[in-house]
């Protein structure tokens, strides 16, 4: 499986010869220039919640590329209206796809879209193939629930968790987060992209470190392959 940082909290995970973007809020940020949108490919587009820095670019992509979209029922269902196809979800469910496993799991955030549509509720996912398991946390605040991914699915082998703070989980909780998951390798985001949530690396690195756990912070366009 092949991961590529597109920047905030947007990725392109290639994964048995698919294309998932996560995310995709490219467009509008000026970190992130040197990604062209244009040219990105998708054979699938995985939205966590309805906020403009999670969906910018989704409909322009989808409509280029014919992407499926696979989010909540409502976030779907707005991009049915657009003539976009979808595959809706709630939490609690899983579903097989051709790529692999998608289970929709608990975020603590809100969700609507900028233009005031009900954007139904956030969620994270964990993306199964027959070799890894990866949970995409989401925006969200550090929950309990999350000692259910490996209880239910046993062990998580990278965890991508936001760690920019004030609108999401910062570094400690993202520690703690990692601790919940049983997972000691984790892949940041939702960071540095606008000013609320700019973090020091050198610290955050540090502070992973010191509790054990393998921190990455890839430069956008940059890839990790697990
Ligand atoms: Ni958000
Ligand atoms: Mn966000």
């Amino acid at each position: 499986m092949k991961i590529t940082y597109l920047g905030h909290a947007a990725f392109s995970i290639e994964a048995h010869g698919k294309t998932l973007l996560v995310d995709p809020f490219i467009s509008a940020n000026s970190l992130a220039k040197d990604i062209d949108v244009n040219s990105l490919e998708a054979d699938y587009i995985l939205l966590t919640h309805a906020h403009g820095d999670h969906i910018l670019d989704t409909e322009a992509i989808a409509k280029r590329t014919g992407a499926t979209i696979i989010s909540n029922f409502e976030i779907v269902e707005y991009y049915e209206k657009k003539g976009i196809k979808g595959h809706p979800m709630n939490l609690g469910g899983t579903w097989q796809f051709d790529f692999g496993k998608i289970h929709m799991v608990n975020a603590i955030h809100s969700s609507v879209f900028p233009d005031g549509t009900y954007g139904g509720n956030p969620a994270g996912y964990v993306l199964e193939t027959s070799h890894h398991k990866v949970y995409i946390a989401g925006d969200t605040a550090l929950t309990n629930d999350m000692k259910l991914i490996p209880m239910m699915l046993g062990e998580i082998d990278l965890s991508i968790l936001p760690v920019g703070d004030n609108f999401t989980m910062g570094i400690d909780s993202a520690i703690k987060a990692a601790d919940f998951v049983q997972c000691h390798k984790v892949l940041g985001c939702h960071y540095d992209t606008f000013g609320y949530i700019k973090i020091d690396h050198k610290e955050a690195y540090t502070k992973f470190a010191k509790k054990g756990k393998e921190l990455t912070l890839l430069p956008i366009g940059d890839n990790l392959k697990i």
